[in-house]
């Protein structure tokens, strides 16, 4: 159960003694699983009632750095949900930038981490909420911004661009249902036609089956896939449907877009295999991302290619030689081959890496990689050498 704050917590954590509070506890407790209950025993002797909302804040402030900059982690306010929903820094900065220069509502502004990334970009910033003890926290984190209570379904800014995040956890579980997320997607689409209208969601939407009409952008940190974002024609690239953004932490930034040349051609397998990022895929724009670096599908429905060099920022496994995917076999040419450490991976077949990995039994000290993927009809056992990473990755 995480700790519910009140309007009075918010108040104390944000006044001197509050801050003084934490700090010290931040300094002084250990918060492990083993620690926890002392902390709290702790931190209510010295602390009172503001005990328990004290070591939450510790807390999550330790879990924000994963997300955030150490001086905007340590100072913010968060609720569980709050830190959970809040966009990591890199993805809300990048957001940002494309709203430079603009009169910002942010309709979903919950704890503030688009918010604040949009004050630093935007002409002028404004964020509500229905919550409001999040809205509270707000205040405190984007200083100087306006901050009201408002229903993100009933417009309340005009000529303004309007950002949405609409929660996308509900009783814990992830929902894709455009019409379950609060407020609903679908709601928004209608409510804001007509106006500049930007909508993160979950990455897994169809926005083919919304009633929409811009450019959908697929988001990536650090290989991982994070957001889709959903921006009205107004605030589209011109004539851009589908964009994959590909950020890292050290800095790369790549884009792709449906306008690219796609012309990439299948062939045999090259120096290495490649699997583009999860944004690449998700985009639907594989072939783009491979004609620009010279790459080739190794089938044209599957997403895994081949070619001479791992593209900068990508990684890739050199490829030694491909047998058609039966376990036996292929566990016998791996021991012939002193398989150890083993990456799997698959697409376009019905196979289990885990059962793989288990009728494989690698015993060896060679690090290798096995990429099942259909090539025509046939389900193919790719054997690699370990994952590679191109210069520009770290
Ligand atoms: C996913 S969070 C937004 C996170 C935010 N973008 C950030 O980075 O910190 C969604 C927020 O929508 C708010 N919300 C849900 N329904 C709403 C509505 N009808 N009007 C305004 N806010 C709403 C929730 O209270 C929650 O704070």
């Amino acid at each position: 159960m995480s700790y519910r704050y009140t309007p009075a917590d918010v108040a104390y954590l944000t006044s001197p003694d509050g801050v003084a509070a934490a700090a010290d506890l931040a300094a002084s407790l250990a918060l492990t699983p083993a620690s926890l209950v002392g902390d709290i025993a702790r931190a209510g002797k010295r602390y009172g009632q503001f005990g328990a909302a004290l070591v939450d804040t510790v807390a999550l402030r330790r879990r924000a750095l994963a997300k955030m900059p150490a001086a905007d982690a340590e100072r913010r306010l968060f609720t569980d949900d709050g830190l959970q929903q809040a966009t990591p820094h890199i993805v809300a900065r990048h957001r940002a930038v494309r709203l430079t220069g603009r009169r910002v509502h942010d309709v979903t502004c919950s704890i503030g981490a688009d918010l604040a990334a949009a004050a630093c970009t935007a002409d002028l910033v404004v964020g509500s909420d229905l919550d409001p003890v999040r809205l509270l926290m707000a205040r405190h984190n984007v200083p100087g911004v306006e901050v009201l209570r408002a229903d993100a379904l009933t417009p309340t800014t005009r000529g303004t661009t309007v950002v949405a995040d609409p929660a996308r956890r509900s009783d814990g579980r992830r929902t894709v249902d455009p019409a379950a997320l609060e407020p609903s997607l679908p709601s928004l689409l209608e409510i804001y036609r007509g106006r500049d209208l930007v909508i993160k969601c979950a990455p897994g939407l169809h926005p083919e089956r919304l009633d929409f009409d811009g450019e959908a952008e697929v988001v990536s940190l650090d290989g991982g896939v994070r957001e889709m974002c959903l921006w009205s024609p107004g605030l589209a690239g011109p004539g851009v449907r589908s964009r994959a953004t590909i950020l890292r932490s050290n800095g790369f930034v790549e884009q792709v877009t449906d306008l690219d040349p796609d012309d990439c051609g299948v062939g045999e397998p090259g120096a290495y295999v490649i699997d583009p990022d999860g944004a690449i895929v998700r985009a639907g724009l594989v072939r783009h991302w491979a004609k620009r670096h010279g790459l080739r599908q190794l089938d044209p429905r599957i997403a895994h290619l081949t070619g001479d060099a791992i593209p900068p920022g990508a990684s890739g496994f050199p490829f030694l030689e491909m047998l058609p995917m039966r376990p036996k076999p292929l566990r016998a040419r791996l021991r012939s081959l002193d398989c150890g450490p083993l990456e799997i991976l698959v697409r376009g077949a019905d196979v289990d890496p885990d059962h793989l990995r288990k009728q494989i039994k690698p015993t060896g000290s060679t690090p290798l990689t096995v990429v099942v993927t259909r090539i025509g009809s046939r389900v193919t056992a790719l054997i690699c050498g370990a994952r590679e990473f191109a210069g520009s990755l770290s």
